[in-house]
């Protein structure tokens, strides 16, 4: 279920300023070739795992301590190879963890208690299934030892979640609405064991949580249905991101499979948005067009229901009864993640990769300083430029605008049933249709970003076993283990131009003891240190697993593995960055007799998507 992003649905054959790369060029030649000089400059960079901000006098006191690229950035024993695998997890020798949160925990101490299969009045003041892209917000801004969590619940199957293939009810679709989404939970360490608190503002926001709708495509008639029913909810809630005025931002990733058609009313054919989105008469086979007419296609009265999908959507985690607002100027696409940066005169520049083979990246700049926007009363999110992602073959790239003011787009218009003629509206609805005109580059699906203290971005290319072309910046056919491209973006982040490399190539790491495979969940820290999450198959009999690179030196260790059949995902810290939470999702794909995890924490039999706390041993830096 967790590889529905593998599907092509970019028939666009944008290849543009790729050759062929010559047959005898080899792998190693690639990367080796790729690497551009990079020039250690002072920038006052933001990066965000979740609160982190990192201001210019701490920039300057790491460079007076000379930590970059330092020998000992990571001084910790790896978990070695042979010791990843199996039903429960491997930390390295020097680090602990804990267990906290898994599905199905009431997110308040008063809330109902985990049962098996949840009802849908409980599972709505449960810990959704899922555990994906999080952040940490702590108490007074500086906390490390009570914050604000936000947790996405990206999806859990039929099977895991209900305990049969097919809903039967409006209630069983009900739980499977509600295990999706997002969970806020207020959290306090006590006894050096990190516990739910009741809250004002601990809230679970699923598929059916009213929402609204912000920015310059918000009054589009492509966002509204011909029976007017209210936008609700949020679904598939893959990576994150936390921006630097304390908000939580979760992506909307592959919403597509949650719709189907019944064909009850009219026969259901898909139009060409609904072909470039991925759209099917079966979904991803959760049946909730059954019994919830809202994502059956082919119900007349909801048209348009599935373009309020797609979204970044901003919550804001120290208030309980704000509405979740879905930012439009952001583009729709299959969010996977959106990293915020500080750019030149304060501006807010948003980095988003959308998850699925041959699809693009992309990056929005806000109109002014950030903080001049907030006290006008405006979000930064919703005035600004989008642009999408072309990777040429010098080392040199071009992000190019998304808006009436490209000549390509001044009359973008995609013929759909329910339609607008503003053509600014069809670029933010059908932004992949509108990024495939101006010539993006098809990329071997982009999840994660991150941004170094040097202010080099870093995105993770998973894989793309489909790529029978190469061009520059993907250099693999096929790429089955995925790599991490990374670029450098004039003007302090907010220039069209920029320069990139690649950093790491997957593949290069086989056949030793830094063996990954599949990259997926990505942050730099403020020390140079780079976390790096993967999602698929490992080599060698490996978990998923959580590595700490040095972005200087390249040197790999892996920190901790998860169990059978898991993904490692979500990276977020305390302020000292001594405590770190990090889930796994779908361990065992949900099959008890795979694994069991975390039932030596809690008895529970059922394998249940949790979030592990790691503190270094001697309560030292995570990652040193
Ligand atoms: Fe939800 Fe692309 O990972
Ligand atoms: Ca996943
Ligand atoms: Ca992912
Ligand atoms: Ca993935």
């Amino acid at each position: 279920m967790q590889d529905h992003d593998n599907e092509v649905t970019n028939k666009s054959g944008n290849t543009p300023f790729t050759k062929v790369l010559e047959a005898n060029l080899t792998r190693r030649n690639v990367l080796k070739g790729g690497l551009a000089a990079s020039v250690a400059t002072f920038l006052p960079a933001t990066a965000s795992a979740g609160w982190h901000d990192f201001d210019k006098d701490d920039l300057k006191k790491h460079w007076r301590k000379g930590k970059w690229g330092r020998k000992g950035l990571m001084s910790f024993t790896p978990v070695a190879v042979e010791d990843g695998s199996g039903p429960m997890p491997a930390i390295s020798p020097d680090y602990q963890y804990d267990v906290i949160l898994p599905w199905g925990d009431p997110i308040e101490p008063s809330g109902p208690e985990y049962s098996y299969p949840p009802s849908a009045a409980d599972q709505e003041k449960q810990m959704g299934i899922g555990h994906d892209g999080m952040a940490f917000f702590p108490m007074k801004g500086k906390s490390n030892k009570h914050g604000m969590l936000a947790i996405n619940h990206e999806f859990g199957t039929n099977p895991h979640v209900l305990g049969k293939s097919d809903p039967e009810s409006l209630e069983d679709v009900r739980v499977s609405q509600h295990a999706h989404g997002v969970a806020v939970v207020e959290l306090k360490k006590h006894k050096g064991q990190w516990k739910t608190v009741n809250s004002d503002n601990a809230r679970r926001i699923h598929v059916n949580t009213p929402v609204a709708f912000s920015g310059p495509a918000a009054g589009s008639n492509l966002l509204k249905t011909p029976n007017g029913n209210v936008p609700l909810g949020t679904v598939n809630n893959c990576s994150s991101g936390a921006t630097p005025w304390g908000t939580y931002l979760t992506c909307e990733e592959n919403f597509n499979g949650y719709f189907g058609a019944t064909n009850m009313e009219q026969t259901w054919t898909p139009s060409a948005a609904h072909d470039r989105y991925g759209f099917s008469e079966g979904g991803f086979g959760y049946g909730w067009q059954n019994f919830d007419r809202r994502f059956d296609l082919s119900d007349k009265d909801y048209v348009n229901e599935e373009n309020r999908f797609g979204w970044v959507v901003e919550i804001d985690p120290f208030d309980g009864t704000q509405k979740p607002v879905k930012r439009t100027a952001l583009g729709r696409v299959k969010h996977e993640g959106a990293t915020t940066v500080i750019g030149k005169g304060g501006r807010a520049v948003v980095y988003m990769g959308d998850d699925q083979r041959f699809d693009y990246i992309y990056k929005f700049v806000s109109a002014g300083n950030y903080r001049r926007m907030i006290r006008q009363g405006k979000s930064p999110l919703d005035e600004g430029t989008l642009y999408v992602a072309r990777f040429d073959e010098n080392g040199k790239g071009e992000w190019l605008e998304l808006s009436t003011n490209n000549p390509l787009l001044s009359n973008f218009l995609v013929g759909e049933s329910f339609a607008s003629d503003d053509a600014m509206e069809n670029i933010l609805v059908f932004t992949r249709m509108a990024a495939d005109v101006v010539g993006a580059t098809p990329m071997d699906r982009p999840e994660w970003t991150t941004v170094d203290p040097e202010g080099w971005t870093y995105c993770t290319l998973t894989n793309n076993s489909k790529r029978t072309e190469a061009n520059a910046a993907n250099p693999l056919v096929p790429n089955n283990d995925g790599h991490i491209i990374r670029w450098k973006d004039s003007n302090k982040f907010t220039g069209v131009d920029f320069e990139w490399d690649i950093f790491l190539i997957a593949e290069e790491t086989h056949d030793t003891e830094d063996t990954f495979s599949d990259p997926d969940g990505l942050w730099a820290d403020p020390d140079g240190r780079l976390f790096i999450e993967t999602d698929g198959g490992q080599k060698d009999g490996l978990n998923n697993q959580l590595l700490v690179a040095d972005t200087k030196t390249k040197e790999i260790r892996r920190l901790f593995t998860g169990v059978t059949k898991d993904e490692i995902t979500g990276l977020t810290m305390t302020p000292d960055r001594r405590t770190m939470f990090i889930n796994t999702q779908h361990p065992g794909n949900g099959d008890p007799t795979l694994t069991n995890f975390p039932a030596e924490f809690d008895g529970v039999t059922i394998p249940r998507d949790c979030t592990i706390v790691i503190t270094r041993k001697d309560g030292g830096i995570i990652g040193s």
